[in-house]
């Protein structure tokens, strides 16, 4: 299996001088042979952290994008201005995207295609409600999500999807899910990308939790046997807490 993957999602937080001061304390020991490390930056700030990256190994993520390559969509961001800022890696079908946004598992299918037909690696984000899970319903929510997505990912494409396991309840709330939970979806997860794409593309696929994941919970999820890296908020603000996710595994 390829490397733990470790993916900061900064949302809407952050300024350009809090972002001098996150960089300026990592040095190159920060960073491990068996760890790749991405920060999902809000839009105006993708050209500094991608200049910033240069120095040190932090890979550039951003958080959404349009699902057209250009033309009149006026307030949007296409994947090629993405690929303009060295931009490798996409968030796509985040639940605050879903549920604050209405964007939809086919919306969401649609950016994935034109996100990996333009050279991105999509993070795409799969994961039930609080009352879907209290109702038994989380593997059929999470099925839903990834067949509507799976539709658009051609067999060669497959290598460069990521999926992440996020229970929108453990979503900023400090309520983890429990590794065994997330561990039992990780491998559900595993299974179906199986029925879709085949055993290799399964075996190979890169699947993160993410939801309250912080430096003391961390290692225990990192320990899951279908569980690859995390999808991070709250903690990959704080450039300390960050790093610690790693340096502890
Ligand atoms: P959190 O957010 O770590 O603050 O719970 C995770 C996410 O929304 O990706």
């Amino acid at each position: 299996m390829s490397k733990v993957l470790m993916v900061g999602n900064w949302k809407m937080n952050m300024d350009k001088s809090s972002i001098k001061k996150f960089y300026d304390s990592f040095d190159k020991k920060d960073f491990v042979d068996g760890v790749e490390v991405v920060i999902c930056a809000p839009f105006p700030y993708l050209g500094t952290i991608a200049e910033l990256s240069d120095k040190i190994s932090i890979k550039v993520g951003a958080q959404n994008m349009c699902n057209e390559l250009a033309g009149a969509f006026t307030g949007e961001v296409s994947p090629l201005m993405l690929r303009d800022f060295n931009t490798e890696y996409v968030i796509l079908g985040h639940s605050e995207r879903r549920q604050i946004y209405l964007e939809s598992d086919e919306l969401i299918a649609e950016k994935i295609k034109i996100a990996l037909n333009s050279g991105l690696k999509p993070i795409l984000c799969v994961g039930e409600m609080l009352e879907e899970r209290e109702a038994g319903k989380e593997f059929e929510k999470v099925y839903k999500q990834l067949l509507a997505a799976s539709k658009c990912i051609s067999l060669d494409q497959w290598h460069n999807v990521v999926i992440a396991y996020e229970p929108v309840w453990a979503i900023g709330t400090g309520k983890v899910a429990s590794a065994s939970d997330a561990q039992n979806m990780s491998k559900y997860i595993r299974e179906q990308v199986k029925e879709f794409a085949g055993n290799e593309i399964a075996e190979n696929l890169r699947i993160l939790y993410g939801g309250s994941v912080k430096p003391s919970n961390v290692k225990e999820l990192m320990e899951c046997e279908d569980i690859n890296g995390a999808l991070v908020g709250g903690a990959s603000l704080d450039a300390a807490d960050f790093k610690s996710l790693w340096g502890t595994l």
